[in-house]
């Protein structure tokens, strides 16, 4: 085979194959800029431009329970107010203007404003599908008792009874295929919530703030319970209960701490505690052997110096 020492150009546009020889040379430094250039900016080449999804911690969602007075409701009669009128449907109107639409929309479809960003939409009250608790009365009155918290959907505990009566009433015209409640339904609701009772709302407190008053609160208790177990060492203490208390502890701040904390207890519920285990709440096992009328001096002692503390 005969070689050539020129490069015949018109003999390679024919046969282009030939042409890959040189474009090696091409590719190569190429493939070299890209090299260079990707090590270059290794670190930001690594680098992930997507957001990270970032696991919730549900610790930081939590909601704390509101800051809330006690309150007694007046008694409702479930046979009245378990069927709608108009006084109650009016009133169900404003209620529900107040309190509702900003997830169920003014007109009931579960549009309103906070929707968007739930992940379980709140209730079309239009349409009869995906109801958890039912769409009764009864049923919805559960609802508002207990909310579906984890869902996003709030207890309204706090409404009186005859406001949460309104309210149903009112989403109840969003739609006229709700079912209707049965005499049986009504008293079955009656005896779940003792509504012709009334009911009593606990006041309550956010629980974080509870846990703060309770840290000082046992602070403040066992300073003084040191205070007492001192005092009572100390055996200035001339009174018949302190007498008792010296003779038969073992552990004077263990008894101290557990007087306060039976603060409420009577002399019987007293003795019962104490004389289940003794030496669990400080006291000698012998503690057990004293008359009734010692074990009454004994609790008048702890209860005085209790409600010391509590002044
Ligand atoms: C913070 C948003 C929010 C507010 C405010 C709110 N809801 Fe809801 N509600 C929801 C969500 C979310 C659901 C759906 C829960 C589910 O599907 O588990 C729901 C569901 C319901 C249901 C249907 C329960 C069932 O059986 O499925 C009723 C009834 C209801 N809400 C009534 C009310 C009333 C009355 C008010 C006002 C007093 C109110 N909601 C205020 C979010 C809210």
């Amino acid at each position: 085979m005969q070689r050539k020492d020129e490069i015949d150009f018109l003999e390679l546009l024919k046969n282009p194959v030939r042409l890959f020889g040189l474009s090696y040379f091409y590719f190569l430094t190429v493939a070299g800029f890209i090299g260079a250039y990707y090590i270059w900016n290794m670190n930001d080449v690594s680098k992930n431009g997507i957001a990270p999804v970032l696991l919730r911690d549900s610790a930081q969602f939590v909601q704390d329970i509101p800051m809330q007075r006690g309150a007694m409701f007046a008694p409702v009669i479930v046979a009245e107010v378990g069927r709608p009128s108009k006084a109650l449907i009016d009133k169900g109107a404003n209620l529900f203007k107040a309190n509702c639409v900003s997830c169920h929309g003014d007109n009931g479809m579960g549009d309103g404003l906070s929707a968007a960003s739930m992940t379980v939409k709140p209730r079309n009250f239009h349409s009869a599908q995906g109801w958890k608790n039912g769409r009764k009365v009864a049923n919805m009155y559960k609802t508002l008792q207990e909310g579906i918290v984890q869902n996003g959907m709030q207890s309204f505990s706090y409404l009186p009874a005859s406001d949460r009566f309104a309210l149903i009433h009112y989403m109840r015209t969003f739609a006229n295929d709700f079912p209707v409640d049965s005499l049986t339904d009504l008293q079955d609701l009656e005896k779940t919530y003792n509504l012709s009772k009334g009911s009593q709302l606990a006041p309550q407190i956010p629980v974080k703030l509870a846990m703060v008053k309770l840290q000082k609160e046992s602070a403040a208790d066992s300073i003084y319970v040191g205070k007492l177990a001192v005092s009572i060492g100390s055996k200035n203490q001339g009174e018949q209960g302190a007498v008792l208390v010296r003779q038969l502890t073992n552990n004077s701040t263990k008894l101290f701490t557990a007087a306060l904390s039976m603060k409420e207890k009577s002399l019987d519920e007293f003795i019962g505690t104490v004389s289940v285990d003794p030496v669990s709440v400080g006291f000698k096992p012998a503690v057990v052997r004293l008359s009734r009328e010692e074990w009454n001096v004994l609790y008048l002692y702890l209860s005085k110096v209790s409600k010391e503390k509590k002044s």
